[in-house]
């Protein structure tokens, strides 16, 4: 990692610090703030007239992606102390990725709120926030972003390659690939639990190029992390170094006032679309970087990545969108200053990243050391398509597909439905012998949208029905209102809005009704009147509800459709103002 910090103009003095207003005043207040500071054995010298850092730890002993937070965490506190900072631990909520149910997505919101909430309660000048498993680094973005803090993202970094009987092995992707070798009976149970102990070997996200690998390249392209750190892998000493540095380099924020907004303009978020194509991103990427974005005051839609995907070729030879190749390849390659390097006509130079730059002069001398890894423009992996937005009269508000990880003979298809109402009714019934299901069919899920999951669950993969496995078939058009892992593959579209839970006309479907696609020509149809249409949908009766309290009561009110990046109505930008600073 090359680091390029500069230093912007001061726009702070030491009296103007936030935090200033818990410790400075000879007041009652005052008083008891700092005597509970003498408490936990800090002095004043720790404290008087120093930026105070809040690192937001998503570290849990259930979040494996973050499991080396726990000491990474010293090295951002060795940095900020090193700047003259004052750093303040504060967990966060700890959104695991694998081990939250129904979905983590349900979570992503709770922990934006959390991040918001905590940076603005406390007496806190600028903030290192701490993720990188999949839902962690959106949320913590999003909530840092209206919290309007100087913040810096912290990427977890990927795992080391997975290893198996002398294959290596990608997060996710070789466990949906293998999982179907199991139940077409050409993989024993013990070669199965031996890939258990080999797929996952240290602490740090998929490395695969799924969610988490693309949202901190998000967060890099933007500008939000420093430069060279999104894909430095998590047990890498880089990464140690990195970890310091960023708390070096919060102090200087504090001090250059350098907010998020700032950083985040509409421009930097283009920036982010172009990479993620480039990367041949995950499909979570639409619906994070658009709530962001919205909590940026950019108006993100999905026409800007359908655009951005016809003008952008993926470079990215990372699996699952690529052939061969896991992050820790990229990282050797160049990592995405080398990508960024490529895609220089197409980026917005002039932005401002947390370096104290332009992402112009960040990205000078970047170098691709492998070119299989990181493909020139004229030999791309894929010349355009990372991603396509197909709309009609079964997804008026849209849908998504990703061409480039799918076969192409699903780029152009006609087939009739076999609808599943539900991920159980799907999952009782896919492996019968007796299924009336041929490889053209089109097999949709519904029900599984943001609220009728709830909370988008990664299910728009659909397993392809055992029988059809046996013969051979490895891919099928499938349709939902649910999401994918960004590790899955496969001719799946999805994010269908609106959802069929609330009427969206996915919920309409029947066995048996015809369903076109054509990519190219962006469209998805299902083939009935609009009479019929028009009959189906007078009948149709809304399902009971899921939460009659609690937190799922609130998300199940305010959460917003797939194309709208599924953020709470409450929490745009747009909105309301932000409350003002708390009284003391
Ligand atoms: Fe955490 Fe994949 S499970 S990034
Ligand atoms: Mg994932």
């Amino acid at each position: 990692m090359t680091v390029h910090v500069a230093k912007l103009e001061q726009r702070k003095q030491p009296g103007e610090l936030r935090s200033a207003r818990w410790f400075a005043p000879d007041d009652l207040r005052g008083f008891g703030h700092r005597s509970r500071l003498l408490q936990m054995g800090y002095s004043p010298s720790d404290w008087v007239d120093k930026p105070v850092i809040a690192i937001l730890n998503t570290w849990s002993d259930t979040n494996p992606c973050h499991g080396h937070f726990k000491t990474r965490v010293a090295d951002v506190k060795r940095g900020v102390l090193q700047a003259g900072g004052f750093p303040i631990e504060l967990p966060a909520l700890s959104v695991s990725e694998t081990f939250l149910k129904p979905t983590s997505m349900l979570y992503r919101n709770m922990l934006a709120m959390d991040a918001e909430e905590m940076i603005r309660a406390h007496p806190v000048d600028g903030v290192i926030l701490m993720g990188g498993c999949d839902k962690s680094t959106p949320a913590l973005l999003m909530g840092a972003t209206s919290a309007g803090l100087p913040a810096i993202f912290v990427p977890a970094g990927p795992m080391l390659r997975g290893n198996w009987q002398g294959k290596e092995l990608g997060s996710g992707s070789d466990a949906w690939k293998y999982w179907d070798e199991r139940r077409a009976g050409n993989i024993s149970v013990a070669d199965w639990s031996e890939m258990e102990g080999g797929i996952a070997r240290s602490a740090g996200h998929c490395m695969t190029l799924g969610t988490a690998s693309t949202m901190t390249a998000i967060a890099e392209s933007i500008g939000m992390s420093l430069s060279g750190s999104s894909s430095i892998p998590a047990t890498d000493s880089a990464h140690i170094r990195m970890c310091a540095e960023a708390g070096r380099r919060i102090v200087g924020m504090v001090w250059e006032d350098l907010v998020p907004s700032r950083i985040q303009t509409r421009k930097a978020f283009e920036n982010a679309v172009t990479v993620a194509m480039a990367m041949g991103c995950s499909t979570n990427a639409i619906i994070h970087l658009i709530a962001q974005a919205r909590r940026a005051g950019a108006d993100i839609s999905l026409d800007d990545f359908d655009a951005a995907s016809r003008r952008t070729p993926v470079l990215a030879n990372i699996r699952p969108s690529g052939e061969r190749y896991l992050m820790e390849d990229f990282y050797f390659a160049g990592g995405l200053r080398g990508l960024m390097s490529r895609l220089v006509d197409q980026l917005h130079l002039d932005c401002l990243t947390v370096d104290g730059a332009t992402l112009g002069q960040v990205i000078t001398g970047a170098r691709v050391y492998n070119d299989d890894v990181i493909r020139p423009r004229d030999n791309p992996v894929y010349a355009e398509g990372a991603l396509a937005v197909l709309r009609g009269n079964l997804a008026p508000d849209g849908c998504v597909i990703k061409p480039s990880a799918c076969d192409k003979r699903f780029l152009r298809h006609t087939g009739p439905a076999l609808v599943f109402d539900s991920y159980p009714e799907m999952k009782a019934v896919i492996d019968r012998d007796d299924l009336d299901v041929t490889p053209d069919h089109v097999l949709i899920l519904r029900n599984a949208g943001p609220l009728g999951g709830p909370g988008m669950p990664e299910w728009g993969m659909l397993p392809i029905p055992r029988k059809l496995v046996r013969q051979g078939v490895r891919d099928m058009m499938r349709i939902s209102d649910a999401r994918m892992s960004g590790t899955s593959y496969g001719a799946c579209i999805l994010h269908v809005a609106p959802e069929s839970y609330i009427g969206g006309p996915l919920a309409l479907v029947r066995t048996g009704d015809l369903i076109c696609v054509d990519v190219a020509a962006r469209s998805i149809r299902l083939e009935i009147s609009d009479e019929e249409m028009a009959a189906r949908r007078q009948a149709w009766q809304p399902p009971a509800r899921h939460y009659e309290r609690g937190y799922g009561w609130i998300y199940s009110r305010h959460v917003q459709q797939a194309n709208e990046g599924c953020d709470f109505d409450f929490l745009r930008a747009q909105f309301g103002a932000n409350p003002p600073e708390p009284a003391i």
